[in-house]
């Protein structure tokens, strides 16, 4: 079951409601996860809820294409938007006694109601890496609208998922650094069956470029074989993966240090991250594997 809110005000309602409930069922101090989604549910997601479920007796589904995260050149327009069938994905997913989850789906203009916020987060340095790099003053965007969301829904814990390793990574910083009390939860990537991390951006790939998807994932398989000899093994062995493939077009190959998220120099070792970005005849497709350099 879910039930929905399209206002700031009504999800508020709607958790104090719930809250409420739960102290006259005999839980002194009900807890609250949320899951902020750009909608176009998948498993991904649902992986995320399930770890909501477990940790919180609340459990809010934000729903909103944030504009402010979108470039120029990125089409915002073509963002798939289907609350109806999120909402179906959500039920379906629900188990025997769970408590209905609360959907949270505002407009843009509940959201920014005078145009994009005057006041912003600003990701900083590694904020303007990778991703960032490719797509300028994405995470200011993604930060700002966390924020808010957390500002709104004020959970005990907030879920992402670690298939956008450096949004999770900018979100923990943005939170130690502005004391936010809310704690953060990263969840393993969920892929198909044939190792593709799944995407809402999947769905725009047709056969052949669903098949090529692969050299992203044997990219990162191909880095963690060569993790023992160096890294500039590790990115050779990567990249020559991707070279035999006409359709994909790596966008970026980066090993980063997990504090930092900022490359490795020659002579690290231990936990690192690989990170891959390509596009797939016209789609954009990113993933990475955690791995330690010996
Ligand atoms: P969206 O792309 O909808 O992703 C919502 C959450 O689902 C993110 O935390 C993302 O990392 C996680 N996710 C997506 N695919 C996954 C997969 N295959 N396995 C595990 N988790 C996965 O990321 C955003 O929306 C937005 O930037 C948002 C944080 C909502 C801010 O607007």
């Amino acid at each position: 079951m879910t039930e929905v809110a399209d206002s700031i005000a009504g999800v508020r309602t709607l958790i104090s409601d719930a809250k409420k409930a739960l102290i006259a069922e005999g839980i002194a101090s009900p807890t609250v996860s949320l899951v902020p989604t750009m909608g176009a549910l998948h498993d991904g997601h649902l992986a995320l809820v399930d770890k909501a479920r477990e940790r919180g007796h609340i459990v809010v589904v934000s729903i909103f294409v944030n504009p402010t995260q979108f470039s120029a050149s990125e089409d915002l327009q073509r963002y798939p938007r289907d609350l109806q069938s999120d909402r179906a994905i959500l039920d379906g997913s629900a188990r025997e006694g769970d408590r209905s989850i609360i959907v949270f789906a505002p407009s843009v203009d509940d959201m920014y109601p005078n145009g994009p916020t005057q006041t912003t987060v600003t990701a900083g340095r590694a904020g303007s890496t990778l991703e960032g790099r490719s797509r300028a003053g994405h995470f200011d965007g993604v930060l700002t609208v966390v924020a808010k969301l957390l500002n709104i829904v004020a959970p005990d814990t907030v879920f992402f998922g670690r298939k956008d390793a450096q949004q999770a990574f900018l979100v923990g910083r943005m939170i130690a650094d502005l004391d936010f009390t809310t704690a953060i939860e990263v969840v393993a990537t969920v892929r198909e069956n044939d190792g593709l991390a799944l995407s809402s951006r999947n769905r725009f790939l047709d056969e052949k470029e669903r098949r090529a998807s692969l050299v992203l994932s044997h990219m990162l398989e191909a880095a963690e074989s060569a993790a023992d000899r160096g890294i500039d093994t590790v990115i050779a062995a990567a990249q020559s993966v991707a070279m035999g493939e006409p359709l994909v077009q790596v966008d970026y190959l980066a090993v980063v240090d997990p504090g930092t998220f900022l490359p490795v120099d020659d002579d690290y070792r231990g936990k690192a991250v690989v990170l891959v970005a390509a596009r797939v005849g016209t789609t954009r497709l990113i993933d990475n594997e955690t791995i330690y350099l010996g």
